[in-house]
Order: C-alpha cells, then sequence, then structure tokens
C-alpha cells in the first residue's frame, strides 16, 4: 500500500532502523527493487529524480508506480521526488500520485548554483505548506553536497574528490539546522556531511574525519524528532567495479561511504539513506557481462533478467545492513 514518508520514517525511528531510498527510471528497476523489498520483508522508497521524470514519461512512470503497489500490495511503498527544485516540480509530483517530495533549496531552481539561507526557507516553507495540505511529505535539505565553488565532488569523470577539500562551510550546521526545520515544518532533513553524488566520491576508504559523522551526532542531538537523510550514500562495491572493468569497461579507481559508515549514522537519526550509482553499477556489470560471454544474443530479456538480479542483490543487501529488512 502506498504510504507517506512520514509514516514509514516514524516507524523506522520507533524501531531504530533506516529505509534505503532507491532511484528509479524504468521498469526493471522498479522490478528489482520492489522484488527485494518483498523478498526480505522491507518498506520500501522509489524515488525519481526530474531526469528520470523526463527520461519514463511522467504518467507512464507514476502507472508504473502505481503498478507497483498493487503488485506487491503487502509492502509498504513511498513515492518520492528526489531533488525536487520548485514548487511547480513538487506540485506536479502530488497530481501525478507522489506520496513525499524533496525541495532541494539548497540550490537555485537551475539545480546547479548555492542558495542562500532565506532562498531556501522561503521556497521550502511554500512547498512543505502546499504537500501538507496534500497530505504529502516533505524532505528539505541544508548544506551543499561535493562542493560546486571549487568544481570537486558531484563529478562523474573520475576527478571528484571530496576529501581533499575538507572545508567546514561545506558541511551542514548544526545551528541553522535547528533554525531550518523550525521556519519550514520540513519532515526531514537531508544534510552534507561530506559526501557527494555519483561513483568518484573519495580516492580512499573514507574515514570518520572525511564522512563527518559529529555533524550527523551533534544535529540528531539537537533535532531528536526530525528524521536525517544521507544523499550520495552508494558504496561503490569494489567487486561490481571489478565485473564491470573485467567485461570492457572502465571505471576509475575510486571508494563510495562504507556500509558500516552508513550503520553508524543509522544510530543518530539517520532513517533515509539516498543510493542510486550502486544499482546503476550492478546492472551495468551484469549487461556486460552477458554482452561479452553472449555476444550473439540480443533479446533485451537476456540481459536485462540478469541487470535486474544483480541490482536486486544490491538491494536485498541494503535492506538487511540497514535493518529494515522484517518491518514490512
Ligand atoms: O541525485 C542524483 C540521483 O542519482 C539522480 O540522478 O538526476 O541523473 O536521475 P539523475
Ligand atoms: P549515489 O550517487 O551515491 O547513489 O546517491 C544518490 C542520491 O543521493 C540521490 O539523491
Ligand atoms: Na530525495
Ligand atoms: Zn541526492
Amino acid at each position: 500500500a502506498m504510504i507517506t514518508l512520514r509514516q514509514l520514517l516514524d516507524h523506522a525511528a520507533e524501531n531504530g532502523y533506516a529505509v534505503p531510498a532507491f532511484n528509479i527510471n524504468n521498469m526493471e528497476q522498479g522490478l528489482a527493487i520492489m522484488t527485494a523489498a518483498a523478498a526480505t520483508k522491507s518498506p520500501v522508497i522509489l524515488q525519481a529524480s526530474r531526469g528520470a521524470r523526463a527520461y519514463a514519461n511522467d504518467l507512464v512512470l507514476a502507472g508504473l508506480i502505481q503498478g507497483f503497489a498493487k503488485a506487491f500490495p503487502d509492502i509498504p511503498l513511498c513515492m518520492h521526488l528526489d531533488h525536487g527544485n520548485g514548487l511547480a516540480t513538487c506540485a506536479t509530483a502530488i497530481q501525478n500520485g507522489f506520496t513525499s517530495v524533496m525541495m532541494d533549496g539548497s540550490l537555485k531552481a537551475d539545480g546547479k548554483t548555492p542558495a542562500d539561507y532565506d532562498y531556501n526557507r522561503d521556497v521550502t516553507a511554500k512547498v512543505v505548506e502546499m504537500a501538507h495540505a496534500c497530505g504529502v511529505s516533505v524532505e528539505g535539505e541544508l548544506g551543499v553536497l561535493g562542493s560546486l565553488e571549487t568544481g570537486m565532488g558531484d563529478q562523474e569523470d573520475g576527478h571528484g574528490a571530496t576529501e581533499q577539500l575538507g572545508h567546514d562551510q561545506l558541511l551542514t550546521d548544526p545551528d541553522e539546522a535547528v533554525r531550518f526545520v523550525n521556519d519550514t515544518g520540513v519532515d526531514a532533513l537531508a544534510i552534507a556531511m561530506g559526501t557527494s553524488h555519483g561513483a568518484y566520491k573519495f580516492s580512499r576508504k573514507p574515514d570518520g574525519d572525511i564522512l563527518a559523522m559529529h555533524v550527523i551526532e551533534e544535529i540528531h542531538t539537537r533535532l531528536p524528532n526530525t528524521h536525517l537523510v544521507m544523499h550520495g550514500s552508494s558504496s561503490v562495491p569494489e567487486d561490481l567495479q571489478q565485473i564491470i572493468n573485467s567485461y570492457g569497461g572502465d571505471i576509475k579507481p575510486t571508494w563510495g561511504v562504507p556500509v558500516e559508515e552508513i550503520q553508524r549514522g543509522i544510530k543518530h537519526g539517520v532513517r533515509k539513506v539516498n543510493i542510486d550509482t550502486d544499482n546503476r553499477l550492478a546492472m551495468t556489470a551484469a549487461i556486460r557481462k552477458v554482452f561479452s560471454e553472449e555476444p550473439s544474443e540480443f533479446d533485451p530479456r537476456k540481459y536485462l533478467k540478469p541487470a535486474m538480479q544483480m541490482m536486486s542483490q544490491v538491494c536485498k543487501d541494503r535492506f538487511e545492513a540497514f535493518g529494515t529488512a522484517g518491518n514490512a
């Protein structure tokens, strides 16, 4: 059944677990996630970016999600807009049946330029007023992931390296977090604590200094009832990098967010963990393997089914690791 983010994360907080939020762009990714949720009896967050909505067609995507809700009636399902950039984007998501929206006002509407506090507060408060009137939850974001100013982090080319920055101004300020939650009424808060989107997060295995776990701990102490969200939380598994590279791919050496660091966050109020890259890597690894080993195959099901299976295994692993399993 469809459920809001607030309902889902309140249950997670009461029971000390987190829910992975997996990005969805097509039927195969949706089936991989739902199959994993059913196998592990996990509640699930399917999230669609603006890019996903454009790729899949808004109405087709909405229809797919309604289909998943019907096909998996025992799985609590939250349909969430990832990185909404304004009131209109959030409103059309709600019209299409999303039960939760992210208003990312840490960036201007172009999705690139860092915004100041007043801009973020004003646009997020407006979205909260509109969404709550519709019974829909809202995630806000405070602080900037990676670094937009230096052009490091959030890059897909193998040159992003957040740890070289170490600038505290990129991390969410706990005082500002308290003010922001009180000013806007968001249900969940995405915080910047050293991660970035994509495969190239760190050039070595990150430790507790690179990942600012103290920021999470302090914000949770000050805002015990706000559900915290970690973006850029793919672990970028080495075995998937190896499969891709052994079948003709070219993933440069890279590290993601170790699962044990996410588990530390879950002890301190992290309830939603955003994962896209790991699933992209899994599907690509499986498809490259089939293409390489069976070059005469041309039925899409022959490579998309293994792709779903490899992605589904990643999802199952995260449901188990975050304590989501068994809570559906
Ligand atoms: O925020 C990043 C997510 O991985 C979604 O990526 O905008 O390419 O769909 P996307
Ligand atoms: P990854 O790129 O680490 O999977 O992060 C996804 C994300 O934060 C989506 O909002
Ligand atoms: Na999100
Ligand atoms: Zn994100």
